[in-house]
């Protein structure tokens, strides 16, 4: 019988996802890990991601097939710099995006992903909101919520989504007149200005089976075409741009989770206080989604 599982997130390799026994957004990442029941887990995804997967499910072994494929968002907060933000503002709630460290989340009262973060911060009774590590998604939380959002780090953003932009958004529509937008909420506030919707990895994916639109431009990974033309054949999808690729994401290949698989290594290890503190913070979230 099989003693392992593989989860990946929407924005891997298209024959990655194909060997995957589930993929989806971070949300439905961290649901499913908690559920899984083999003795292995390979997580195809970034690194934040297979810690999150091993520190919600500690009775088994999480393998991340390729350790040098990290977020770069996650990279720019350390613990130092929320311990620091709480002195400012002593009154406000740490709520941690899901793309940072366990050390971060260690410190952190309560995760969101992109999925969840207004519903993550609408639960909170704290009218401050100290949110890390992403700007955009902060900006984002904050016109969708009555609260007043700091973000920590003030510039913190993925490279990857960061670098759309309003001209690619209107050159995409020159091309395919009367097209659908959809973006990611890591995306600026001006591109998210000029979309139709919004939303997590998953909830685009939800989105396009429902709109009537015939042809989407995607503002996201690259990657996320895979599912998207796959559960939605009829309509055409048109990446918003071509730098909105996530090289780490693509440093998880088929071959690296063969081997990972035959040497079942490398496993994922995670500080076991340094765990307990993110593990708080991940259920609190997982209780209110
Ligand atoms: P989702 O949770 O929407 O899948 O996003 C994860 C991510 O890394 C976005 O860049
Ligand atoms: Fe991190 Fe951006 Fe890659 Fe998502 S797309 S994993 S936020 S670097």
């Amino acid at each position: 019988m099989k003693d392992f599982t593989i989860l990946a997130h929407n924005y891997v390799r298209p024959e990655v996802q194909a060997m995957a026994d589930f993929v989806g957004d971070s949300l439905e990442l961290a649901q499913k890990a908690k559920l899984v029941t083999t003795e292995y887990l390979i997580f195809a995804g970034v690194d934040f991601m297979a810690e999150m997967a091993a520190i919600v499910n500690p009775s088994k072994k999480v393998i991340h097939p390729e350790p040098f494929s990290m977020c770069a968002m996650a990279s720019r907060v350390t613990p130092e710099m929320i311990l620091a933000a709480r002195k400012d503002y002593p009154k406000a709630a740490v709520v941690t995006y899901v793309n940072s460290s366990a050390a971060v989340k260690a410190v952190s009262d309560i995760i969101c992903t992109s999925a969840n973060a207004v519903k993550v911060v609408n639960s909170l009774e704290e009218k401050q909101i100290i949110f890390t590590p992403d700007r955009n998604l902060a900006l984002y939380v904050a016109r969708n919520t009555d609260k007043q959002v700091i973000p920590v780090p003030a510039l913190g953003c993925c490279p990857v989504h960061h670098s759309l932009t309003v001209q690619d958004i209107q050159d995409r529509l020159a091309e395919y007149p009367g097209a659908e937008v959809i973006v990611h909420p890591e995306t600026i506030p001006e591109v998210q200005d000029v979309a139709n919707f919004i939303g997590s990895t998953s909830a685009m994916a939800r989105h396009a089976k429902t709109t009537t639109a015939k042809v989407i431009i995607v503002g996201t990974e690259v990657g996320m075409l895979t599912r998207l033309k796959k559960e939605s054949p009829d309509k055409i999808f048109v990446a918003a741009s071509p730098l909105l690729s996530c090289a780490d994401m693509k440093m998880i290949t088929v071959e690296k989770i063969e081997a990972a698989i035959r040497a079942k290594a490398p496993i994922v290890q995670v500080d076991p206080v340094i765990a307990e503190g993110a593990r708080r913070a991940l259920e609190r979230m997982l209780a209110v989604s």
